[in-house]
């Protein structure tokens, strides 16, 4: 009988995504039907289970607009200042609203004649403007067709002999169909809104309503905003209350290490005074997650899984991203907090295996670095294009600011320990292109395992473990790969 060297060596082993697959099941869902909806936070449903990740080189606030758009959610990074941060929640929040605000419509002052006011719509790319005297009262509306030479109108006219004085207006509570079937019906493109007494207070028009319907999984508050999610650290509550009032509608209590008394501290007194939902993280383990499932709207997993990661081997700390994921969703399944698995996700089969294992979403860094929506530039190196992406706990990133997410002073630059490093990505184009791909691999997960809704599948679905041989088998193998598919990458090993 063999004895172990030392009872220090008798350990638990850890698993990570290419150690198991799906076991396939007997089924009657097509991928197709299978139904991505999903909870992040408490209050918060997204249609794809899909994140992006809060990392300089990946989300601000273009890549959250078109993530809610696409059905997701876009976290914006926190190596911003606070006024930043409030002007990129600020852009999420306006992008597709329903009703633009007083203070970005374009309106025509009676006294300006035709031509001036025409000069201005060119100028600001409006086809029409309400005409507002000083007090802010609707006293007509023109548009450029009101204009055109063909009506004969005098350019050194006032606008007021040819704006359109019996406007049709709406008031603060219209919603997207009434609204639309306001302007059919008057064969008109645009409809102020104004209150109670005439004083304009926003704009609806034909285009913005036209541009809501093309996004019908579209991720959107209760006001019709496009949702966002925004990283705080939990020891800045003067951010994470700017944020809340902003309009973000989950704080990511953003850290390498959550279980750490000071840092749930901080998460829990920003969650007690916030309206948005408070999402902690990161943890790995489950005495990490029963410490936060008393107060958190959420748990993010992830400890060195990522793909610009070097935790693990700097600090020989972390745990393989499957059993991390498991050991957590078995305490946050029971107390009902969502799960979201962070980093690691090189493939949609790595993506639905994070949701076999307890997750209800995942988040991803190095998937979208590399799409036109990320921040930064396309740049050619050997004849190929790549976009940057680094670590947030890279030297580059901790520069920029965001030092405190590994918990070190403000250090002199050779005083760094980085666990993380600057990269490249391959330049992908549209993200779009890039979520079609992971969910549809996502459904064609549930497809084989039998499950149309996410909680069927995190019920139904099983593992099998698989040896080395068995993981050579899984990828491309024996062949010279001719055409790249949209979904595989053999570097991405
Ligand atoms: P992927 O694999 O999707 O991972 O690129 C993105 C996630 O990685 C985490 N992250 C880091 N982890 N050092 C780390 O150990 C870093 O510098 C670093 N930067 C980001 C983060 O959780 C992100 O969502």
């Amino acid at each position: 009988e063999h004895e172990p060297y030392s009872s220090k060596l008798e350990v638990p082993e850890a698993l990570t995504f290419d150690d198991v697959l799906l076991r396939p099941k007997e089924s009657r869902v097509e991928p197709d039907d299978a139904d991505l909806t999903t909870q992040v936070s408490t209050n918060v449903e997204v249609s794809v289970p899909i994140l992006s990740a809060a990392m300089d080189t990946v989300t601000e606030s273009d890549m959250a607009v078109a993530m809610a758009r696409h059905g997701g959610l876009g976290v914006l990074h926190r190596n911003m200042t606070i006024d930043e941060m409030v002007e990129e929640i600020g852009r999420v929040k306006s992008a597709d609203e329903l009703i633009i605000p007083f203070d970005s419509v374009v309106t025509a002052d009676p006294e300006m004649s035709v031509r001036e006011v025409d000069d201005q719509m060119a100028r600001e790319g409006v086809g029409g403007a309400p005409v507002v005297n000083t007090n802010g009262e609707v006293l007509g509306i023109i548009s450029s067709t009101d204009i055109r030479p063909h009506l004969e109108v005098n350019e050194d006219d006032p606008v007021t002999e040819a704006m359109t004085d019996e406007v049709i207006t709406a008031s603060e509570d219209i919603d997207p169909r009434a609204a639309f079937d306001l302007m059919y019906e008057h064969k008109i493109e645009r409809v102020p809104v104004v209150d109670d007494e005439n004083l304009l207070v926003g704009l609806v028009t034909m285009q913005g309503i036209l541009q809501r319907r093309e996004y019908e999984e579209a991720v959107r508050d209760e006001d019709g905003r496009l949702r966002c999610g925004v990283a705080v650290s939990p020891f800045e509550a003067d951010r994470a209350e700017a944020a809340d009032e902003a309009g973000a509608d989950i704080l990511f209590i953003d850290t390498a290490h959550a279980h750490n008394k000071n840092v749930i501290e901080g998460a829990r007194e920003i969650a007690s005074t916030v309206q948005a939902d408070v999402v902690v993280g990161n943890v790995g383990t489950r005495e990490a997650a029963a410490e936060l499932v008393d107060f958190a709207d959420g748990i993010k997993v992830g400890i060195g899984p990522g793909s610009i990661c070097t935790t693990r081997v700097v600090s020989g700390a972390g745990m393989p991203q499957i059993t991390a994921v498991a050991q957590v969703a078995d305490v946050a399944n029971e107390h009902d907090v969502p799960v979201i698995a962070d980093g690691g996700i090189r493939y949609s089969g790595d993506a639905i295996k994070a949701i076999a294992a307890g997750a209800d979403a995942v988040m991803l860094g190095s998937y979208f670095a590399g799409t036109d929506e990320a921040p930064g530039r396309v740049v050619t190196m050997n004849g190929k294009k790549y976009k940057q992406y680094r670590g947030m706990g890279s030297v580059g990133a901790m520069k920029s600011g965001d030092s405190d997410r590994y918990l070190k002073e403000e250090p002199e630059d050779d005083e760094y320990v980085p666990e993380g490093v600057e990269a490249a990505t391959p330049y992908k184009g549209s993200l779009q292109s890039e979520l079609h791909q992971l969910a549809g691999g996502m459904q064609s997960g549930m497809g084989y395992v039998g499950a149309g809704t996410i909680s069927a599948f995190k019920e139904r679905s099983e593992f099998v473990r698989v040896s080395s041989a068995g993981q050579a088998e899984s990828h491309a193998h024996d062949v010279v790969i001719t055409d790249e598919a949209p979904n595989y990458s053999p570097d991405s090993d």
